[in-house]
Order: C-alpha cells, then structure tokens, then sequence
C-alpha cells in the first residue's frame, strides 16, 4: 500500500474535572488527511483547506509528529501529505491532535503498523506541544483510542480506556478563535489543597458513574471550580449556554478542552437536540457565529476511507 486516506476525529479534553487528563472522541467533526509514502526524504505537505496553516513540516503539527516518525525509523522514506481541516483550528475540539494523530497513523498503516499505540501517541505528543506549548495526552489520547481516555501519566505515557454508556453529545462552536497556548497561561501554577481534594474526588467519581452508567452520579461529578471560572472570561455567554442548557435536560458539561467550544452530555439524542436548540437560542443575538454540532462519542478513534463514517 503506498496511499491511504484517515478520517481523525474531533476531542472533548478535561470534560469539566479532569484538567489534562480525561478526555472523549466525537463522531463529528473530523478531519481528511490522504498520506502517500515518497521517494523523496522529509515530509511536503499540501493543504486543501482555507485555514492558512504552515505548510513547512517543521512548524505544522502533522509535520512535527512525521518528521519524529522518520528520526525514529531513520528516513528509510518520505511523505506526502494532504490535508482537509473540518475540525476548525482553534476551536476547543483538539484540532491540533487530530491533525497529529491523523498523520502518524496513516503513517504507520503505511509502515505495516510497526508501532505500538503508546509510540504513535508519542510522536502525535510531539506534533501536539508546537500548539499548545504543554506536554499534555487528553486529546491525543482519545483521538488514537476512541471512545473516553484518561491519561495516568505523560511521563512515561500511560493511558487508560475508560467504559463508558451510550450518551449524546452536544456541541457550540463560536467563531472566536482560543490559543491553548494562552488559555494555559491564565492558568495558577499552584492550586489549593481543598481544591486538589474537590477535583480528584470528581474525577473519580465521573470514571465510576461512566463504568455503572450512573447518569445522576455523571451529572453531579461534572463540577469544576479550579479551571472552569478563570477560562470562562474568554467565551462569551458562557454561564448562559450552561444554565439553559441544563434547564433543556443536560446531564452536565463545561468548556471543551482550553475553549471556545462548549460541549454538554445528555442521557439521548432527542435531549441532546433540545440542548441544541436552547444554545442556539442564547447565541442567536450575539451577533457571534457559531456552529453547533450534536453527535455522539466515537467509540473507533481514527477511521479509514473505505469503512463507513
Ligand atoms: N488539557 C488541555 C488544556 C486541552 O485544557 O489546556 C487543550 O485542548
């Protein structure tokens, strides 16, 4: 095989208590990347998109985690890539790790899957740090695997599949643009131990009402006071999205990854429509555009041209 065109999904990273660490993928959007192995050494990159992105693999993400790629397999090839965003940059829905985690496995099919789960989630990792200027594993994650993640560790990397119910998944995407870099730098360094306690106590929580499909428990574990007020300022009507949300049936749910998406979890789709609809409704006079997308949680993670998406 010397062509092979993947359909990475977009990510919900920290799911409201779970900063850096828990994270789930969606069945919609997702990013087209066609990979061809070349002759020629290095990666060249072609975008068929209107985002502007770096085509110099060095400074794009996709090109980062290829180039890492072929240090390790010591460019015995070279890579043609093209690329067709859907997930928009920027957008709080891991854009950036789709267009790591994309590349590096259709790298690897192309390679005859010479290596493991944990390794391509290294070299996405390393495509993933030119954006987010952090080492950090829970869009990646979710990405490569599917379905929900948590990530024990980065260093060394460890990953968890979490099970988890079917439930619906409701998204807004205002178009205003949230660099993670700076969503990160607003961030305290230091956090109260009270703080800690609350946090770790939810997470713990949300990964047992996700095993027992515990709806109620789900709803309750989706609190965050650590992340959740500082990075809100950046997204307008925020707490509005949120109050009608839950007052149209929501289970819970918060800021997407470092924002602006807001993403909110409902027990099916018909709620999750509803959901929808009342976020629609508090952004259509904001005179801000906004996609809003209800989809469910990917269970596959990257998909191939040929199976159904
Ligand atoms: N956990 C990361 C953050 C995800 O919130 O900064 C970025 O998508």
């Amino acid at each position: 095989m010397n062509e092979i065109t993947v359909f990475p999904p977009a990510t919900v990273a920290n799911v409201v208590c779970g900063f850096d660490c828990l994270g789930f993928a969606l069945d919609d959007p997702v990013d087209a990347m066609t990979l061809r192995l070349t002759d020629e050494k290095g990666v060249r990159i072609t975008h068929l998109d209107d985002y502007g992105l770096p085509a110099d693999p060095e400074r794009n993400i996709a090109g980062v985690a290829l180039l890492a790629m072929l240090d390790a397999i010591h460019h015995e090839t070279g890579f043609e890539l093209e690329i067709t965003k859907k997930i928009k940059p920027g957008s709080g829905v891991g854009s950036s790790s789709a267009s790591a985690v994309g590349a590096v496995v259709a790298a690897d099919k192309l390679l005859n899957e010479r290596f493991s789960r944990l390794e391509l989630a290294e070299f996405a990792m390393r495509g993933e740090q030119v954006a987010s200027a952090g080492r950090h594993a829970d869009n990646v994650a979710p990405c490569l695997y599917g379905g929900f993640t948590l990530v024990r560790s980065v260093d060394p990397l460890d990953i968890v599949e979490l099970e988890f119910p079917e439930i619906a998944v409701t998204v807004i995407h205002p178009q205003i643009e949230v660099k993670t870099a700076d969503a990160r730098r607003m961030l305290p360094a230091e956090i109260p131990l009270k703080s800690g306690v609350r946090a770790w106590s939810n997470v713990g929580a949300l990964v047992a009402a996700l095993a027992k499909g515990d709806l109620e428990l789900l709803a309750r574990s989706l609190e965050d006071a650590i992340v959740e007020p500082v990075r809100k300022t950046l997204i307008p009507h925020f707490d509005a999205v949120k109050t009608e949300s839950l007052r149209a049936g929501a289970l819970g749910g918060g800021i997407s990854g470092s924002g602006p998406s807001i993403f909110m979890l409902s027990e099916n789709q018909s709620t999750a429509r509803r959901v929808a609809a009342a976020m629609d409704a508090v952004y259509a006079e904001s005179g801000i555009d906004f996609n809003i997308y209800v989809t469910k949680i990917n269970s596959e993670g990257v998909k191939f041209a040929g199976a159904e998406i």
